[in-house]
């Protein structure tokens, strides 16, 4: 059942390549140049008159969530807000018909999404939920939605339905972008043509198994990590830092590479490493600058960058090189390789990565 692998979790991510191939298959027509997400051209009168969209979730899937604010902010200019189901079902919320309420959960089962979903609806909200399992309660309960279609996630840390979250959200925003003529139609193509690729890129990415693992060996003892992203490389961090904390109970936090200088970096010494994901996007320059703070006093660093990449390559301790893509396809290129590495490490430490002390998969109490 374990198709080989020793645990669920190693298992799923490998899976990766096909599960993103069963993710856009159907998705991405006429060679890349038409998204077709039913669910929006089924709704188009409310995806068009859409004055703002609110993300709920909880856990990774509010770190895809908060993807999708980039995502759907960036390509169809309508404002997003990205709330934990568990604080927006208690903050009397504001919402009418024109708001447009998206729930993301991989089982549909998690309790307070759902209730987050029955607030929406009684306030006249319409919703879009996103999940994994046919048939499960979110699905029921929406209006419309998307299947990220995986097939069974069973490792508790969840990795192969995040980077499905993450690219529905991705073909979500294009689609709409398309109805609203928000995107142009070379850009929507670039967008699919990238979509159709991602599969074999995140093959590639896979490559850097051995290496990981070899490096975890250096970091298995840490007590503190830092992960530090920019833009879309941000939520990555914030997934990141989840993945370690949960199998290999080591604290970390994420945060965004430009909030250091507002407090953590005093945190930062040859005790606490730090994972920098640095793709070559538009942010590039800053995070350099980012990366040196972090090199000047004496921290260490493993860095995520972009094949080629020269200028981090002399600063950081460790690089892991990943595929170059467009900047909004990049999340589900580099939270890959810390997928890796938080397995390892609890490997290295013996812990049970499949089912972490504490933690259920589906949460269905509040
Ligand atoms: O089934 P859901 O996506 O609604 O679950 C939400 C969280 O409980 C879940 O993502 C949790 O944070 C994972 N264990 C993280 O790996």
């Amino acid at each position: 059942e374990k198709g080989g692998y020793p645990h669920f979790m190693l298992k799923e991510i490998f899976e990766q390549p096909s599960t993103l191939k069963d993710c856009i298959r159907g998705r991405v027509a006429e060679k890349g140049r038409r998204i077709i997400i039913s669910g929006v051209m089924d709704n188009a009168e409310k995806f068009l008159n859409a004055k703002r969209v609110v993300i709920v979730a909880c856990g990774t899937s509010w770190h895809a969530g908060l993807l999708g604010k980039y995502l759907i902010q960036d390509m169809c200019r309508i404002p997003v807000e990205v709330e934990y189901a568990s604080e927006f079902r208690y903050s009397n919320p504001v919402l009418d018909e024109r708001d447009i309420v998206i729930a993301i959960s991989q089982s549909g089962e998690t309790a307070d999404t759902l209730a987050a979903i029955n607030i929406a609806k009684s306030m006249g909200a319409f919703v879009y939920g996103i999940s994994n399992v046919v048939g499960s309660s979110i699905p029921r309960e929406t209006d419309s939605g998307t299947y990220i279609h995986v097939g069974p996630e069973i490792g508790v840390a969840s990795t192969k339905a995040f980077t499905g979250q993450v690219m529905v959200l991705t073909l979500l925003a294009a689609a709409i972008a398309q109805l609203k003529g928000t995107k142009s139609p070379e850009e929507i193509e670039e967008i699919g043509k990238t979509v159709n690729k991602i599969p074999s890129y995140v093959e590639k990415v896979l490559k850097l198994n051995d290496k990981i693992e070899r490096l975890s060996l250096i970091y298995t003892y840490a007590r503190n990590f830092l992960y530090l992203g920019r833009g879309y490389s941000y939520p990555v961090a914030l997934e990141g830092a989840l993945k370690l904390k949960e199998i290999s109970y080591i604290h970390a936090e994420g945060y965004p590479a430009a909030e250091m200088k507002h407090g953590p970096i005093a945190l930062i010494d040859a005790e606490m490493p730090s994972v920098i994901i640095a793709p070559n996007d538009h942010l590039y320059e800053k995070i350099v600058n980012n990366v040196q703070q972090v090199k000047a006093r004496g921290g260490s660093i493993i860095a995520i960058v972009t094949e080629g990449d020269t200028v981090i390559r002399n600063i950081a301790d460790h690089v892991l090189e990943v595929p170059e893509v467009p900047e909004c396809l990049s999340p589900i290129i580099t939270s890959i390789p810390l997928q890796l590495l938080s397995y390892y490490i609890a490997i290295n430490k013996g812990k049970d990565v499949d089912m972490p002390r504490n933690l259920a998969k589906s949460v269905t109490v509040e």
